[in-house]
């Protein structure tokens, strides 16, 4: 399966131009509990750069563009997010890193969690370890 699960917002647009809406448990797969947004990020910069326990997302790059590296352990996938239309899940247990950020970019996130530092994997070799094991058949586990 691919690391890459975008899904499509409905865009209503009229004369006057656009509008989307995100209803949770509908539009995304989740109740949202909590909302950020990025933007002025440097163009050089890199974000995220960590994985979540429990934490699910959606992101959506509302204005301009920016890049999303998302690997699990065992399979590494880039993805350009550049349409307000499509919303990019991140699942826990998925290592993901931002960067190439347009100047004009705006990244918001909706998140199914409120803010806690103690869900976050911060090293990537710890990370590796975790995702070894849970990715790892059971009868291999207990052998
Ligand atoms: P950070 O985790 O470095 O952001 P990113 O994953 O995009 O690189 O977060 C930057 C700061 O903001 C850090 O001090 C933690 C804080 N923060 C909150 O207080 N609440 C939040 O919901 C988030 C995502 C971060």
């Amino acid at each position: 399966m691919s690391l890459i699960q975008e899904t499509s917002l409905n865009c209503r647009a009229d004369a006057r131009g656009a509008l989307v809406a995100i209803e949770g448990g509908t539009d995304v797969p989740f109740d949202i509990k909590r909302i950020y947004y990025i933007f002025g990020t440097k163009e050089d910069a890199q974000r995220g750069a960590h994985a979540h326990f429990l934490l699910r997302q959606m992101a959506i790059c509302v204005a301009g563009s920016c890049r999303f590296t998302m690997d699990d352990g065992n399979r590494r996938q880039t993805h350009v997010l550049d349409r307000n239309t499509r919303g990019l899940l991140i699942d826990p247990m998925i290592w993901h890193e931002m960067d190439c950020f347009s100047p004009d970019c705006i990244l918001l996130v909706l998140a199914d969690g409120h803010y806690d530092k103690t869900d976050y994997i911060h090293d990537y070799e710890h990370f590796l370890d975790l995702a070894q094991v849970r990715i790892r058949p059971v009868h291999q586990l207990v052998a």
